[in-house]
């Protein structure tokens, strides 16, 4: 297992050194692995295929490719902190920056990358050096959320949880911010990957409804406890914190999480 390595720590917002990081990279694959598994089994992807996942968390995506119903024999992840990602034949990770690592050209043939580009400032940048790593006639898959539309997520709870998701789901969005992130990006990378040359474009949009006490509600509790101190610095209250993560138990609040926006592109032949 790669150890993390200061030297390749971007800016990303969370931290997986932190002891709420494990179970956020657990509750990411219980809330979105169904929807990128239908993706990707919508592009018949052949077991000799070479694929890179990008931004890899806790490795689900990669493990995923490797099951049976993909069998992909060679898959590459990479994370600057992959200290979650489970070791196995066929697997091959690489602890990076993805900014500056070495993608390689004409090599893969898919290309995947979940949760990643929203969170990097020079996000275009990145996805001009990931179409050249891919083959051509190779795919690129990008899913991020659309961060947008903050008050249509929780759908029940009384005013004061509704006061308090809500302040915390804005200083979440403005610690992002201050690094980079972009919540409205998701529903612009069809439009970017046009302008990037890509072809065969398609998208799908994934939400569900969750309970509390489900992973889509225990998410955001969890993501308040790993970002406490900033959030607090940028003037939400323990009080509001309290009462996010005990409505975000409470079985008779339901919500929504972000929707997720998925694009696909071929780089042309
Ligand atoms: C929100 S998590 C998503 C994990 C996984 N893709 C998923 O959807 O379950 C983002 C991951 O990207 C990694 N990451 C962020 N910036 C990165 C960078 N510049 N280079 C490499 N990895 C990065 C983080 O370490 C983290 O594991």
């Amino acid at each position: 297992m790669p150890t993390p390595n200061d030297s390749t720590v971007s800016n990303y917002l969370f931290d997986n050194a932190n002891e709420d990081a494990e179970r956020q990279v657990e509750l990411l694959a219980a809330i979105l692995d169904v929807h990128t598994e239908l993706v990707l089994y919508d592009l018949d992807i052949d077991t000799r295929w070479q694929c890179l996942d990008l931004g890899s968390g806790g490795g689900s995506v990669p493990t995923m490719l490797g099951r049976p119903l993909f069998a992909v024999e060679h898959v590459v992840a990479i994370d600057q902190d992959p200290r979650y990602i489970e070791q196995r034949e066929g697997l091959e990770i690489r602890q990076a920056d993805v900014m500056t690592a070495d993608l390689g050209e004409n090599v893969f043939d898919l290309i995947h990358a979940r949760l990643l580009f929203m969170h990097l400032p020079e996000r275009e940048q990145l996805l001009r050096r990931a179409i050249a790593a891919l083959k051509p006639g190779g795919l690129i898959v990008v899913s991020d959320w659309d961060c947008t539309h903050l008050d249509e997520m929780l759908l029940t709870g009384d005013d004061e949880l509704r006061e308090a998701f809500l302040a915390f789901q804005h200083g979440l969005i403005t610690l992002g911010e201050r690094r980079g992130m972009d919540p409205a990006w998701a529903r612009r990378i069809p439009a970017v990957f046009a302008a990037q040359g890509l072809t065969d474009l398609g998208a799908l949009v994934y939400n569900k409804l969750w309970y509390g006490g489900q992973p889509g509600m225990q998410l955001h509790a969890c993501n308040s406890r790993q970002l406490q101190e900033p959030l607090l610095d940028a003037g939400v209250t323990k009080r509001q914190l309290d009462v996010l993560r005990a409505g975000m138990e409470d079985p008779q609040v339901i919500g929504y999480t972000y929707p997720m926006y998925t694009a696909v592109g071929r780089r042309p032949r």
